[in-house]
């Protein structure tokens, strides 16, 4: 039985990956190489300096940890420009709705995002007070794919890994999350995220009951 729902924060709650990736290809662009977003997939959900690393690998960049230490704070600093304007607009489609409605319901709800920017981006959005517990990238020491996050959060609300539902857009994500023990919706192309146990191109529309139904009956859960 589902009680706890996890969220990841960056392209499942809100519209924020794109500029992840922004940021990302403006630094790439500086250093002289193209980068694209297939190679993006890769990076998304990784910390900040893990993504720099895969990121150097991309366009074939060895580096010194100062070099690297200036690349990441100058990556943040563009992902922080778009993010000065952020506000509920920015929440993706169906997202407050079945925040709403699953807050109404018995379920306890965490977040759990990579992301050492993810309290100003809730508070930005007005949404912190649908979160029984906040899990950051400033929390943990090992980065998705590792499971660390996810136990974090299912400790923080107090449920057992095999009865928290994870939502992610990231590979690296639903990786973590099969590997905390929980159930994962990918949220996003269902092509790029075959991984997970479901995948759903957006919240709208979508309906948690029916899915705890396929969950129920399908054996290999
Ligand atoms: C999220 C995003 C990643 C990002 C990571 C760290 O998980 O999906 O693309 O690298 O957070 O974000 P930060 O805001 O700390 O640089
Ligand atoms: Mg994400």
């Amino acid at each position: 039985l589902i009680n706890g729902l996890i969220f990841d924060l960056d392209g499942v709650i809100v519209d924020t990956a794109k500029y992840h990736y922004f940021a990302w290809k403006k630094l790439a662009k500086e250093l002289n190489f193209a980068f694209d977003e297939n190679q993006n997939e890769a990076l998304k959900g990784v910390s900040r300096m893990q993504a720099l690393e895969l990121l150097l690998n991309f366009g074939n960049i060895k580096a010194s940890q100062e070099e690297k230490r200036l690349w990441a704070n100058r990556k943040n600093r563009y992902y922080q420009q778009c993010l000065s304007n952020l506000s509920q607009n920015d929440l993706l489609p169906g997202v407050l709705t079945f925040l709403t409605k699953t807050k109404e319901r018995k379920y306890k709800i965490a977040l759990a995002s990579s992301s050492k920017n993810a309290k100003t981006i809730l508070y930005h959005l007005k949404i912190e007070n649908y979160f029984d517990f906040i899990a950051d990238g400033n929390m943990v020491q090992e980065s998705k794919p590792d499971p660390e996050i996810f136990l974090l959060a299912s400790d923080g609300i107090k449920c057992p890994p095999n009865a928290c539902l994870v939502f992610e857009d990231a590979l690296s994500g639903i990786q973590a999350a099969k590997s905390a023990g929980m159930l994962v919706i990918g949220v996003g192309n269902s092509k790029v995220l075959s991984t997970a146990d479901l995948v759903i191109s957006s919240f709208d529309n979508f309906n948690l009951t029916e899915a705890e139904a396929y969950f129920n009956n399908d054996s290999s859960v």
